[in-house]
Parts: structure tokens; C-alpha cells; sequence
């Protein structure tokens, strides 16, 4: 048996406190603003996280007593993930003159239908309240927020023009709303002839044990994916058990030479050290979604999902990272390559959840370590191929490789013999050709709407032969500046 349902999602809402009752556990935030709270100045447009006319900030207490606003898409938030937070929308913004952010839009030209505004407005808000504030860079805080009307001179020049300002403090507010018990809430979904129940378990051993008992249960983490299983693909959802309020799966730790991120990591708070470690990932990581993405994404969702395409994975296996699993009290830990069986299939029994995901602090001595992300636009696109390189010399000789992609099989995968054709060889244009060869046994990539297979084939060998040609001529200019990458 698991906990008694009770309660109310309560959360503030421009300041107030809301309490949202007997409402749909799978009812997005967008739908209870727009249709039950009747704010419909946030808008949708894609209802998949595309866009970012739907953006508000939502904010929470970090770990210092202070409040931390971050940018996110309300279409794929689900309405209990906001339990004990607090939300500011468009309605939220302006007193009783247009805020600095609207004022420069105005100013500078910067809406025209106006559909997009309202989520631009959140998202330079968000930018002028961060800790960077006015130094954060417009391109990376607008990634997210398409308009089709402007060509984005006049938003970006109304960008530059807002000074940065304090963020709003409800600290207390949020203190207040705190909840000590495991949110559970309840719901008869007469359409789909189910009745749906969301778990937000309060600590680690409450989620191992919630999910033992409902081990049908779907994990919610930050939502990116699952939001879409509800709103394009309409799954009649029971069971989901949210692990957004377990703070021992929101924890980063060093400990024995590697780096341990909690299952609950969002991307946006593990960038910076994972891009200090390892640049190359960094860089990757920074075209990982959006920055609305980022801030709810995370890596043990990106993990956990299974996906051929996803980002983290050829880049964590590269490193040789390692998988923390637990059900009950039982953990285990494997390498992450080892977590991938076949398309769909993970090395996941029912009841059992990824806790943490282990990462390596330092590579040997003359490693280099890259990653090559290819998409078909800079920023905000899924890849086509993704490809890390792990790859150590002494005296010229490649003494290890460990080689990963993503989009080219069923599952992120090694390149075993692309990596056995360099072990042993001289790191050079000749051993690197023949590597490149030898991917061929490694792969059958298959031709869909991101790349043919040929493409795909083309791109994985051009990727090893970049990281050759960085390594041997670091003077040449490589990569996409990114100023230039976005025009
Ligand atoms: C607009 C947009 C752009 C995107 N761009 C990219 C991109 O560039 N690259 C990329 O790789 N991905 C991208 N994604 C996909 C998505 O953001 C990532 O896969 C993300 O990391 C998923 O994490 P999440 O926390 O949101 O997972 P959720 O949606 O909450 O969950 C995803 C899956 O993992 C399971 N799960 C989550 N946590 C656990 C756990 N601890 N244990 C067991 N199971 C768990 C869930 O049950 C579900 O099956 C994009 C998504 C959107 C909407
Ligand atoms: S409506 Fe497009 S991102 Fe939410
Ligand atoms: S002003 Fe029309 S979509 Fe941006």
C-alpha cells in the first residue's frame, strides 16, 4: 500500500498562493493557467517544448535559503511538479506601467503578430533577474523562443537594451508552502477509462519504496519527454511517481575520482562543472534543447529513456561513465554501455530506478576527449549523429580508444572496431582512414527525417577524422563560432 492520497498541489502564482484541487495530475501548467485560471496571456503554440510562446518562470528555494527563477515551457510541466514552487507569468511582470523587458520591446520593434511576445518577454525577464543578468548571452537565452515574424534584430537589440534587476524574493512564501509528506493525488479520467495517481515521494528510501509497491509506476523526472507521451500522443497514463522533490537525486558529489550526479540533476545545473572537466562536453551540452529544456531536462532522463538519439549517453560512455541503479535497497552499478541492450530495451528491471550516473574526474595522461554534435540547426535540434571520442597516445601510439555514437544503431553504441583499428597504431592520417573503414562494421545506420543512412555514415567518419585533424593542427579554425553559428 502506498501513502493515502491527500492534499492539493499548492504553489504561488504571481505571488499568490494557488491550490489546485482534484485536478488531472497529467493536466499541464499551461492548460491550468490558460483554461481553470483564466490567464491567458502565456500562450501555446507547439504544446512540445519547441517554441517557447508558453514560457513562465518558475522558482524555488536552492540550497542557500535564496530563490532560484529559471525559464521553462508551462506546455509540458505538469501541474503537481509545481507543488511548493512558485510561478511567474506575463500577467506577473509589469506594475502598473509596461515592465523594462516591454518597454524595449516596444522600443526597439521588437513584436509584430505578437504571438511569440509573451514568452520572449519571460524569457528576457528571466535573463534580466538571473545572477548573469544582463550578461548572459541573448542568442543562448532566446534559443527557445521562435517567432516567425520579426528576423530577431529588433528582439535582440531590445535584449541589450534591458539592465539587469534584482529577483523577486519569496523565499519565505516558499518556505510556508513546504510539504514534509509524499504528495499523492488522485484522479478518474473518464475519457481514458483510467483512474490516474501521482506519488512525489519526499526522499530517496520513500521513492525506492514507492516504486517497489507500483513498480508499473512511470518515473517523472523533468517531463521533456514525457510531456509529449500526454500531449501528442495522448497515453492514458496511471501511475507516476514524480522524483523532483527527492533532494538526494538533485545532489552532485566528487568522491574516489569520480563525479556522482543524482538521477535529478537538470542539465542547467550540471553544465558548468561537467563543462570545466571536459570542454568539449560542455559545449555539446550547451545545444542540448533549449535553455527552457535545460532548466527542467535531466541526465538520468536523457539515460533512462533509452533513446538511439539522445545526446548524454556517446559522450558518457566515451568517458567510460558508469550507472547507478537501485529497487528497494539494492543497488548496482555498470558501466553505461552495458545499460543499452536493444532498441527499447535497458537493463531495467520493474521497480528498479536510475539513482546517479558516475563520471570520471580525469581521463589518463595524453587523453583527449571530444564530442561532435550534428544537427540540422545549431541550437534546439535533436541529432542526427552525435560522436564522442575518447582517445590516449603515448609517443604518437594510440594506447586506448573508447569511441561512441549516437544515431547510427538502435542504441548509443561503441565503435568496437573502429576503436580496435587504432589501438596499437600511430595516431595518423593513415590508421585514422582505416578507422574510419572499419566503422562500417560497427554500423547500419538507418535512413530517416534527420539523415539518410549514407549521411549518417559519412558524418560518424568525418567526426573521427576532425578529432584527428583538432589533435594534429590545433591552429586551424574547426568548429562554428558561435556568434556565426547563430547568423
Ligand atoms: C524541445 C525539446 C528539445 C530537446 N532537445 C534534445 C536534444 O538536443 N538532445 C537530447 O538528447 N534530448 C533532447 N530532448 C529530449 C529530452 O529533453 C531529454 O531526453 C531529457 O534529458 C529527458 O529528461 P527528463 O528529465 O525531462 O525526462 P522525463 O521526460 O521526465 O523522462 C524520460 C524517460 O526517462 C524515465 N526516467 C526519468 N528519470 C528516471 C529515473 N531516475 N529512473 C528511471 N527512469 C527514469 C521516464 O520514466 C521516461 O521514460 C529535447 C526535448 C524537447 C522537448
Ligand atoms: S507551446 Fe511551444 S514550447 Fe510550449
Ligand atoms: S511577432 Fe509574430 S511570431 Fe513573433
Amino acid at each position: 500500500m502506498g501513502p493515502k492520497p491527500h492534499g492539493a498541489v499548492r504553489f504561488l502564482l504571481n505571488g499568490e498562493v494557488v491550490e489546485a484541487r482534484g485536478v488531472d495530475p497529467t493536466r499541464t501548467l499551461l492548460e491550468h493557467l490558460r483554461g481553470d485560471l483564466r490567464r491567458t496571456g502565456t500562450k501555446e503554440g507547439c504544446a512540445e517544448g519547441d517554441c517557447g510562446s508558453c514560457t513562465v518562470l518558475v522558482g524555488e528555494l536552492d540550497g542557500q535559503g535564496e530563490t532560484t527563477w529559471r525559464a521553462v515551457n508551462s506546455c509540458i510541466q505538469f501541474v503537481p511538479m509545481l507543488d511548493g514552487k512558485a510561478v511567474i507569468t506575463v500577467e506577473g511582470v509589469a506594475g502598473a506601467a509596461p515592465h523594462p523587458v516591454q518597454a524595449a520591446m516596444v522600443e526597439h520593434h521588437g513584436s509584430q503578430c505578437g504571438f511569440c511576445t509573451p514568452g520572449i518577454v519571460m524569457s528576457l525577464y528571466g535573463r534580466a533577474i538571473a545572477a548573469k543578468g544582463a550578461d548572459a548571452p541573448v542568442d543562448e537565452v532566446l534559443a527557445g523562443n521562435l517567432c516567425r515574424c520579426t528576423g530577431y534584430g529588433p528582439i535582440i537589440a531590445a535584449a541589450e537594451a534591458i539592465p539587469a534587476e534584482a529577483a523577486p524574493d519569496v523565499a519565505d512564501q516558499l518556505v510556508g508552502l513546504r510539504r514534509e509528506t509524499t504528495l499523492s493525488l488522485e484522479h478518474d479520467d473518464a475519457i481514458a477509462g483510467v483512474t490516474r495517481r501521482w506519488l512525489a515521494p519526499r526522499s530517496l528510501a520513500e521513492l525506492a519504496e514507492t516504486y517497489a509497491a507500483h513498480p508499473d509506476a512511470v518515473i517523472v523526472a523533468g517531463a521533456t519527454d514525457i510531456g509529449l507521451w500526454v500531449t501528442k500522443l495522448r497515453k492514458p497514463l496511471k501511475t507516476l511517481i514524480d522524483i523532483g522533490q527527492v533532494a538526494e537525486l538533485k545532489a552532485m558529489s566528487r568522491q574516489d575520482g569520480w563525479l556522482r550526479i543524482g538521477a535529478g540533476v537538470r542539465y542547467v545545473d550540471a553544465l558548468e562543472t561537467l563543462g570545466a572537466l571536459y570542454p568539449d562536453l560542455g559545449e555539446m551540452m550547451r545545444r542540448l534543447g533549449s535553455t527552457q529544456v535545460r532548466n527542467s531536462g535531466t541526465i538520468g532522463g536523457n539515460i533512462a529513456n533509452g533513446s538511439p538519439i539522445g545526446d548524454m549517453p556517446p559522450a558518457l560512455i566515451a568517458l567510460g561513465a558508469r550507472l547507478v541503479l537501485r529497487r528497494g535497497e539494492t543497488q548496482r552499478t555498470l558501466p553505461l554501455e552495458d545499460f543499452f541492450i536493444a532498441y527499447g530495451k535497458q537493463d531495467r528491471a520493474p521497480g528498479e530506478f536510475v539513482e546517479a550516473v558516475l563520471v570520471p574526474l580525469e581521463l589518463g595522461g595524453g587523453a583527449m576527449f571530444k564530442v561532435f554534435k550534428l544537427s540540422k540547426r545549431f541550437d534546439q535540434d535533436i541529432s542526427a549523429v552525435c560522436g564522442a571520442f575518447n582517445i590516449q597516445l603515448q609517443d604518437e601510439v594510440v594506447t586506448s580508444a573508447r569511441i561512441a555514437f549516437g544515431g547510427m544503431a538502435a542504441t548509443p553504441k561503441r565503435a568496437a572496431a573502429c576503436e580496435a583499428a587504432l589501438v596499437g597504431r600511430i595516431w595518423n592520417p593513415t590508421t585514422v582512414n582505416a578507422a574510419v573503414a572499419a566503422l562500417g562494421g560497427d554500423f547500419t545506420p538507418l535512413t530517416d527525417a534527420r539523415a539518410s543512412a549514407a549521411y549518417r555514415a559519412l558524418a560518424a567518419g568525418n567526426m573521427l577524422r576532425k578529432a584527428y585533424i583538432e589533435s594534429a593542427r590545433p591552429d586551424l579554425a574547426t568548429r562554428v563560432p558561435e556568434a556565426a553559428a547563430h547568423g
